[in-house]
């Protein structure tokens, strides 16, 4: 019997594996295709102040290994998730969830995460300053270590819950950016967020994606994900939570080997649906191939000797 439990923040999850913002709603839809609870536990769509429309369509490229999309961090505001979505939720998932926060100022990052922090469900606070689809907010505060501090601290002071921040890999010092989250207060860092990219249509000889730029994701960004976990396990003392091309048990073992706690499974949602569930099926199998029999104790066990 293999032990796949792990602690992320103070809080027990059953299994590492957590469906990544963007890619689960706000979890309902997918209970009606599994029972959610065998989840570690998912993280929903990154949700602002006001109710968002999103960006023109379309929104999506496909690529070989992956998709580009740009969204625009649509979304029917705080107050909406509070009311209507968390009550859906809590007919179908008996966990903690975790609150994926965006914002376009350090005041609309603190009221958000103020309100979502008083819901009994959300276990941790995960703050979004990467994703790359909006202007002046998102990615701008997460691609400079001062102004990513300056949100988890203002954060931090209005939290009773884990703070997670949410780092982008469209940076040239990831490290740096963690470590100043690290000091600001933050209580564990997720990444990696989208990588900036593009797709251009030979019959239009436009840009696909509306907003002509998107994020990239998909299998082909775990190598630069699973560097980037390690470089800043390396570099922090708080849990790190794992994302990019994750799409089976394997790659759920490899990014905690370079020291992920926890691992998001993103675009892999949007390709099978069931992903998840059969990850979390998959991994005792996988663990007794790898002679692995406690989960927790692989977690950066790439950087041992
Ligand atoms: O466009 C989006 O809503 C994406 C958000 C993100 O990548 O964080």
């Amino acid at each position: 019997m293999v032990n796949t439990k792990v602690d992320l923040c103070g809080i027990t999850l059953d299994n590492p594996v957590m469906a990544a913002s963007g890619t689960f709603g706000y979890g309902y839809e997918f209970a009606e295709l599994y029972d959610i609870n065998m989840l570690g536990t998912f993280s929903f769509k990154g949700t602002t102040l006001e109710p968002r429309f999103g960006n023109p369509t379309p929104r999506i490229a496909e690529c070989r290994e992956g998709l580009i999309n740009s969204i625009g961090l649509q979304n029917p505001g705080v107050d909406k998730v509070i009311e209507e979505e968390l009550p859906k939720l809590a007919k179908c998932l008996h966990k903690k969830v975790m609150a994926n926060i965006g914002g376009f100022s350090v005041s609309e990052y603190v009221e958000v995460s103020r309100r979502l922090d008083g819901c009994e469900q959300v276990g941790w606070l995960e703050i979004n300053v990467s994703c790359p689809n909006v202007h002046g907010g998102g990615i701008a505060f997460g691609t400079d270590a001062a102004a990513a501090a300056e949100v988890v601290a203002a954060v931090r002071e209005v939290a009773t819950k884990p703070v997670i921040v949410k780092l982008s890999p469209n940076v040239t010092d990831i490290v740096s950016i963690a470590r100043a989250c690290e000091k600001a207060g933050a209580d564990g860092i997720s990444l990696i967020n989208t990588m900036l990219g593009m797709r251009i249509d030979l019959k239009t000889k436009r840009p696909i994606v509306a907003n002509t730029m998107g994020g990239f994701s998909g299998p082909a960004v775990f190598p630069v994900a699973l560097r980037m976990v390690y470089q800043v396990f390396e570099s922090v003392d708080i849990p790190v939570v794992g994302i990019g091309g994750v799409s089976s048990a394997e790659d759920v073992i490899e990014m905690m080997l370079a020291g992920a706690t926890a691992v998001q499974v993103g675009a892999a949602n949007l390709v099978n649906p069931y992903v998840c569930r059969e990850i979390v099926e998959d991994l005792p199998a996988v663990m007794n191939k790898y002679g692995i029999d406690d989960l927790s104790s692989i977690i950066g066990g790439a950087h041992n000797g």
